[in-house]
């Protein structure tokens, strides 16, 4: 496929709302702490920190990598930051707030798959068997690609999902999860009229599951999150409908960006890729571009996966200096660093300092030898995002968010599945995932993307580890809705 290259053929930080990806109305962003004053930043700091050779560049230090988290969790964050949260707006805006729209709804429901369903969106289906995702061909014809129009652009649910090759690949490990619970469902005598609606809600159900059980305890904690589910979330509002904090959309969710490596190997033996350009997305994957998820995430008996950054306030090349295919043509260069986008969003929706959230949630402040702001010409307090980032470093050693992140992160995670009246904490706070895992009652983001070979063949609900032991069927997971 040839690409254009006379240019951006798309502004992905900024591009105005599309017919395919903005439910009517689109919803509104709501806060965590909306009595705490806006904290106001000078640009001169927000360009010291963010832009290339300031202190958000990696490029100025040397860094070493997560002990603990592996490379594929960030992926994955990315992935959930896309199901609930795409706010449009230019990032130079300094809009009144009631103007801003959120298009996703904030929800953990995998619209970024489902995009409006198979009858609004009949392109995202299989023609053949209508309750399936279409997959896309690749260069040795295997179905290992998003499928594409013929200028090469992914028909997906949201336009991010094609941003980088990570992502758009871990879309293409969702749409078989889903495929392959048809089948199953199938098998177990489901009216084919209902075969869509609960291969959905089977698979959005076992994806809530590893957001609250697998992925939130690698990022918060497993005692914070343990305590959480058990208790509830405290700060964030019980609106109807829900809402994303901007605290959240706009600074703490978007911690991941400090985890991304500089490179990437997608299997076994193969080279060392950079994120940009040689993942770039917007264009087909190639045969030799398909990741292996063993790579990058842990599986029991396997070799030890590449490991994410630390979370401690720098950002790498790649995204210090993003392609003009993200970001259109600028006005401004520093507006490439996903630095400067970070902080001049917060300014521009009137976050409060760090500090100020710590001292509203009775947390420890950063002191400013953690901060290191004078170092910038900066006495006041720190921005939310550049916060959240340097309590990580400090607190938690980069491997997972400290305090004032972790609240944040946690509450409204936990929040919006408590809040969905379609969520399996809803529908049946006992229903447990029913597809099979490597390891007996522990089901992972591993078993989701890059399932067991031999689990393929088990009857749903078993473990490799304890096959011939149960008996238990997918049906299970849909009975609520099938009746
Ligand atoms: C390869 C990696 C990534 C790239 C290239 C990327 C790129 C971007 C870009 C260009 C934006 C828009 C910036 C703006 O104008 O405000 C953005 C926003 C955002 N990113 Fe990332 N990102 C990456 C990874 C992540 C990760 C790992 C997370 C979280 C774990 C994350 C969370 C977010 C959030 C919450 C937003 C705000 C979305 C919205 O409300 O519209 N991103 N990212």
């Amino acid at each position: 496929m040839n690409r254009a290259t006379s240019g951006p053929a798309r502004d992905h930080c900024l591009a105005p709302g599309r017919a395919v990806d903005a439910p009517p109305g689109g919803g509104r962003y709501t806060r965590l702490f909306p009595h705490l004053p806006p904290l106001g930043v000078d640009s001169r700091l927000v360009h010291a920190l963010g832009r290339a050779g300031g202190a958000c560049d990696s490029a100025t230090c040397r860094r070493g990598e997560s002990r603990t988290v592996a490379a594929g969790w960030p992926v994955f964050g990315q992935y959930v930051a896309h199901d609930i949260t795409a706010d449009r707006s230019p990032v130079t805006h300094h809009d009144d707030e009631s103007l801003l729209r959120n298009v996703r709804s904030a929800r953990l429901n995998l619209e970024c798959l489902y995009g409006d369903g198979p009858v609004a969106q009949p392109y995202l289906y299989s023609r053949r068997d209508p309750a399936k995702l279409l997959l896309g061909r690749n260069d040795r014809s295997r179905h290992d690609d998003l499928p594409r129009n013929q200028e090469g652009t992914a028909l997906v649910g949201d336009p991010r999902q094609d941003v980088h090759v990570l992502i758009s690949q871990m879309q293409v490990a969702m749409i078989r999860a889903h495929n392959r619970l048809v089948d199953r469902l199938r098998i177990d005598g489901i009216p084919e009229a209902q075969l869509f609606a609960a291969a959905r809600q089977a698979l959005t159900w076992h994806y809530q599951w590893v957001v609250l059980h697998d992925f939130l305890p690698a990022t918060i904690g497993r005692e914070r999150t343990e305590r959480l589910l058990a208790e509830g979330p405290r700060y964030v509002p019980r609106d109807q409908p829900v809402a994303i904090p901007l605290e959240f959309a706009d600074a703490a969710y978007r911690y991941g960006h400090s985890q991304i490596r500089d490179t990437y190997r997608l299997r076994p033996g193969g080279p060392s890729l950079s994120l940009f350009p040689d993942l770039l997305g917007f264009r087909p994957v190639p045969a030799d571009r398909v990741v292996d998820w063993r790579e990058l995430l842990p599986v029991p008996g396997g070799p030890p996966p590449q490991r994410a950054r630390p979370i401690d306030g720098r950002l790498p090349a790649s995204l210090v200096h993003l392609p003009p295919d993200i970001t259109g043509a600028l006005d401004d260069a520093d507006h490439g660093s996903l630095a400067v986008r970070d902080l001049l969003r917060g300014n521009a929706t009137a976050l409060p300092s760090g500090e100020a959230v710590a001292r509203a949630v009775g947390a420890q402040p950063l002191t400013a030898e953690e901060t290191r702001l004078a170092d910038h010409g900066w006495a006041g307090e720190t921005p939310l995002w550049y916060y959240v980032l340097k309590e990580a470093e400090a607190r938690e050693d980069g491997e997972r968010l400290g305090p004032v992140g972790a609240l944040i992160v946690g509450e409204v995670l936990v929040r919006i599945v408590d809040d969905d009246p379609g969520s399996h904490r809803c529908v049946d706070p006992s229903w447990r995932p029913t597809l099979p895992s490597r390891e007996p009652d522990r089901f992972t983001l591993a078993d989701l993307l890059a399932p067991h070979p031999v689990a393929g063949c088990l009857p749903v609900g078993m473990s490799p580890a304890t096959a011939g032991t149960s008996t238990s069927r997918l049906t299970q997971d849909v009975g609520h809705r099938t009746g």
